[in-house]
């Protein structure tokens, strides 16, 4: 379990030869102004380099930024990121069992609001309803945030639903054939899943202690990827936009569209969001069937209430639901 913080000096070296990217500097200087041997700094230079960024050396003993690798590393993510909060402090992996985990851990000990914990890889990665989240290295991005919003719990999955909200729009910028939001929180393009957010609590009667909101985002896995049992529903950005798509970039997008959405669900909770989720919504207006552990209930969809919940049109009136799996049903065939 790696943390995938380089260190210091390497950072500070980092951020000051990216800063000027077209200039030389020399490492005699460097060495001077950050009171170490010039050893230390060949060392710095090193470590970046066996982290992936391009660092061309002259004869005249000069260094010289070339590129960053598109690896989700906290240098990286907090470049150039314009949010107040959300993504201010990352902890960064190369491989954990579960961000999740390691999130619940670090909010447990009061890490700052808006935290981070991303991974290379998930060895444990978990999806809702007890499900695995296929987790492999380097083509995904798996993320969890660390919040502490003052609401009762029962608003939490309001969370989820303001989630799929921030992706939907991030990934609609990319301009896909379609983005949809699956309630609760599944985003498909064209028809097939590319993310999924398992949101998990920790709190008491009325109060909730923190919550970590986890998201799983399929990007640049090719098609022949995906285990055999999701390859017919799960699906990569870069497969349906037969693109190659950065993943700091695509982040740092996500980042500072949930940190907006964060703050108007902070003021007014679904209120304003629900519009946009009904927008992306694939299943309002449409019969679906609805499995709570095994207990189908059937109806049609109408709504989503204050809380996130589902609101459904189903023979015993109008009723919401918290969870569950939806299914749209399919038309009946014409003979
Ligand atoms: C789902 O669609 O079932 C939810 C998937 C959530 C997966 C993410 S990946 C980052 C975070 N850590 C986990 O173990 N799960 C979530």
């Amino acid at each position: 379990m790696n943390s995938t913080s380089l260190n210091t000096l390497s950072d500070q070296i980092l951020e000051a030869i990216r800063r000027r990217p077209s200039s030389h500097f020399a490492i005699d200087k460097l060495a001077r102004k950050n009171r170490c041997e010039k050893s230390d700094i060949i060392f710095a230079v090193d470590l970046l380099r066996q982290a992936g960024y391009e660092i061309e050396s002259d004869k005249e003993g000069r260094i010289r930024f070339v590129s960053a690798p598109d690896l989700l590393l906290a240098a990286e993510i907090t470049n150039r990121l314009k949010t107040k909060v959300i993504g201010r402090k990352v902890y960064a992996y190369k491989s954990v069992q579960s961000t999740n985990t390691i999130a619940s851990q670090l909010a447990d000990a009061k890490a700052p609001e808006g935290s981070i914990v991303v991974a290379e890889s998930q060895t444990k990665g978990r999806g809702r309803l007890g499900r695995e989240w296929h987790s492999p290295v380097g083509t995904g991005i798996y993320l969890s945030i660390i919040l502490y919003p003052k609401i009762d719990p029962v608003k939490a999955p309001g969370l989820s639903v303001m989630t799929a909200v921030s992706l939907a729009e991030t990934i609609a910028a990319y301009k896909p054939k379609t983005v949809h939001i699956k309630w609760p929180n599944d985003c498909l393009v064209n028809g097939r899943k590319v993310a999924g957010i398992l949101t998990e609590l920790s709190a008491e009667i009325g109060h909730t202690n923190y919550v970590v909101v986890g998201v799983g985002i399929n990007v640049n896995q090719r098609r022949r990827d995906f285990p055999k049992e999701i390859s017919r529903r799960a699906t990569s950005l870069r497969a349906e936009l037969r693109q190659e798509i950065h993943r700091v970039e695509f982040l740092q997008k996500f980042l500072t569209n949930f940190e907006k959405d964060y703050r108007r669900f902070k003021k007014s909770g679904l209120k304003n969001l629900r519009k946009q989720f009904l927008q992306y919504s694939n299943l309002i207006g449409k019969k679906v069937n609805l499995d709570m552990s095994g207990n189908i209930i059937s109806g049609r969809a109408i709504d989503i209430d204050q809380n996130g919940g589902l609101v459904m049109e189903t023979p015993g009136g109008i009723q919401t639901f918290n969870a569950g799996e939806v299914t749209v049903m399919k038309k009946p065939r014409r003979l």
